[in-house]
Formats: structure tokens, C-alpha cells, sequence
């Protein structure tokens, strides 16, 4: 029996966890419509992620995703740090404003985060996902001794062995056109680029585990294309960013149904770790010496766009898109949902 099935998810559809921009009532909403819902836990902390579980299970009793980041933690360089601190002052002071004087790391890796993987154990989850890497085998092996089944987000072959490896069950093959953070391993490694179409063949023909396409899936038309190359479902993002249910703030969502979705960008600018963007004033900043590790960037990224929103400028937010942008609707999660069948069926 499929995975899907054994989470008792009726259609090959899941929607992605996306820090800042799912909610638990999008999750929920989309597990009772009969897809896989979601909810990304990579950007709060134990009590953030308690009170995200408790809010979905409120909302629907079918299985989601609990997803969270495996980044390396970051290592802080001063003097890089420093300079691209003062590399952004000029555009803090157009907006009457001051940088921050050093930069944090935001946001804590699941790897070794104790209080975090009690929370997940002690909610009993069906599922686990992971982007950016893997957790330890001690981690991964009490997830599992719950019964919970574990995804990862893969980007290349390389990526996809070690999750086998690992013990993971199922893959979710990022194409390079995906919206948000790419799930690279390394992000400081080499990156092949791979589309989600080439990926997801490479990883059917090469992995024995189970294989969910993302990046780029915007329709029933193309869910149907990826499990024609033989996905077991398709992972969408961008195509719930406009939803009723999303997060994404007036600016993001006025971007979104502009022209401006039919430009995006793949930049570690934001964050510190390559991720595709809406093109904005943000992306459009020139890069001058070497960016920070991811988060600590994020951490003045999210001051630069507080600065920006401050003055009515939205110009400067973490507009995160794949390049089927154009296509996103604006509908409820569960008319998106029936409309994705209706066109699968078509
Ligand atoms: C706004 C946004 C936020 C995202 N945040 C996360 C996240 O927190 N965790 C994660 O595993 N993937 C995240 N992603 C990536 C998705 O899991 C998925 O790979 C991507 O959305 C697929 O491409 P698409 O956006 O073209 O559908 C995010 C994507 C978007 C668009």
C-alpha cells in the first residue's frame, strides 16, 4: 500500500509546509479536503510548534505534516557579518532607519533540539518532514519507534542516497523551479540545478523509496504530468500562497497577482541560503562581499522588510515563489483542492 495511503490521504496532493506563509487552519483545511496537509515548524520554537499541533488537530482529525529545518548551525564570522551589516546600511537610513548592531541566529536546527523532538514525540505524529538535511540516527530512530513516518526533501541523487540510507521513507524531490528555500544539503556545496522534472525521473529510476515531485506544480494537468514520470504524489506551494487560509501578507499577495509573479529569483540574499523569490527591491540589491550563514542574514532580512513596511514600502519582504507564480488562484484551500481533482480528472 502506498504511503499516502496508510496516512488514509485520499488524493496525491500535498500541500508544502511553508515557514511564515501555511497556517494549521491550511493544513487542516486541506487534509479534510482529502489532500495532505501541512504545517512548518522550522521557523518557531518547542512551544510554538505545541501550539501549532494543538491548533490542527482542533481543525481536523486526518493525518498532516509536521515539517521542520535540519540546517547546519550557522557559524558566525564578524567580520562578514559586520560588513554586510554596514553593505546594508545606506538602504536602512533611506528608509529612516538603523541596521541592527550584530546578527542572530533566529532560528534553531532540529538537529539536537531536545525540546523540540519531545513535543513531536510526545504528540504521537503520523508524520514527520524534514528540509535541508537529515537529523541524527538518534533522532530519526525515536521518531520511529513512535510509528512516525519521516519525508525529506532531496535536490539530487547524492541527497536522496543518504536519506535512504537513513532510514527515511519517502522522498520529496525539490526541481530547482520550486518556490521558498532550496532543500540543498549543503548549501555551500555544488548544485547540479536539477529541474523537477529530470529529478523526479532520475530519483524513480535510481531510489527504491517512494517519490513526491515538487517545484513548478501548479494544476491537476501537471500532478497528473509528475505521476505519469512516476511520483507517488505531488508536493505544491506557490499554488496555496493566495489561498483564504494563507498568511502571506497584502504586499506578497498584491506581488503575487501582478506581473511582477511572472519574475522570480533564486538568491541567498534574504536569508543566507539560496532560495526563489518574487523579484523585489530586496532581490534586485546588489551582492557585495560574502553573505552570512543562514539565518543569521535572515535575521537583518526581516529587519530590512520591518524598516520598509514601517515607511509603506513592501517591496523588501521575503516574497517567496516558484516560477509558476502567475498561475497561483485565490480561493479557499478546499475549493483549490476540488479544483485541482476536477482538473486531474479532466
Ligand atoms: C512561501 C514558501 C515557503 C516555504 N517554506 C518551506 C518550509 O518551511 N519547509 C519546507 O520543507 N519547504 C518550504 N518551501 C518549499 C516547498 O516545500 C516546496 O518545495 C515548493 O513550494 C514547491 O515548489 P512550488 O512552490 O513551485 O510549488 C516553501 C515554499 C514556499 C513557496
Amino acid at each position: 500500500m502506498s504511503i499516502l495511503r496508510q496516512l488514509n490521504v485520499r488524493l496525491p496532493i500535498v500541500q508544502a509546509p511553508m515557514a511564515g506563509t501555511s497556517t494549521p487552519q491550511m493544513a487542516a483545511a486541506v487534509s479534510n479536503a482529502g489532500g495532505l496537509g501541512s504545517i512548518a515548524l522550522g521557523a518557531g520554537d518547542a512551544s510554538a510548534a505545541q501550539e501549532a499541533i494543538r491548533r490542527v488537530r482542533q481543525l481536523t482529525d486526518k493525518a498532516f505534516n509536521v515539517n521542520l529545518f535540519v540546517h547546519r548551525p550557522a557559524v558566525s564570522e564578524p567580520d562578514v557579518c559586520r560588513n554586510w551589516i554596514d553593505h546594508l546600511r545606506p538602504t536602512f537610513e533611506s528608509l529612516d532607519a538603523q541596521p541592527p548592531e550584530s546578527l542572530k541566529e533566529i532560528y534553531k536546527t532540529f538537529d539536537g533540539y531536545q525540546d523540540m523532538l519531545d513535543i513531536l514525540l510526545a504528540n504521537q505524529l503520523p508524520l514527520v518532514s524534514f528540509h535541508f538535511g537529515l537529523p541524527s540516527p538518534e533522532f530519526i530512530a525515536a521518531l520511529k519507534s513512535k510509528g512516525t513516518k519521516l519525508f525529506a526533501s532531496v535536490t539530487s541523487l547524492e541527497e536522496a542516497k543518504q536519506a535512504e540510507e537513513a532510514g527515511i521513507d519517502c522522498l520529496v524531490a525539490q526541481g530547482y523551479e520550486a518556490g521558498g528555500h532550496r532543500g540543498v544539503f549543503d548549501d555551500k556545496g555544488a548544485d547540479d540545478q536539477l529541474s523537477t522534472f529530470a529529478l523526479v525521473q532520475l530519483l524513480v529510476a535510481h531510489s527504491s523509496l517512494p517519490v513526491i515531485a515538487a517545484g513548478g506544480i501548479m494544476t491537476g494537468q501537471g500532478i497528473r504530468a509528475v505521476l505519469g514520470l512516476g511520483a507517488i504524489a505531488a508536493q505544491l506551494g506557490t499554488a496555496f500562497v493566495l489561498t483564504s487560509e494563507s498568511a502571506a501578507d497584502e504586499a506578497y499577495r498584491a506581488a503575487m497577482r501582478s506581473t511582477a509573479a511572472r519574475h522570480t529569483v533564486m538568491t541567498a540574499a534574504i536569508s543566507g541560503r539560496p532560495a526563489r523569490c518574487l523579484a523585489n527591491k530586496f532581490t534586485s540589491l546588489p551582492v557585495v562581499g560574502r553573505i552570512p550563514d543562514y539565518p543569521l542574514t535572515y535575521d537583518i532580512g526581516k529587519a530590512l522588510n520591518a524598516a520598509a513596511k514601517a515607511k509603506g514600502d513592501g517591496g523588501y519582504g521575503a516574497q517567496w515563489a516558484g516560477q509558476g507564480a502567475p498561475l497561483a488562484r485565490e480561493m479557499s484551500c478546499e475549493d483549490l483542492i476540488k479544483t485541482l481533482e476536477r482538473e486531474m480528472g479532466a
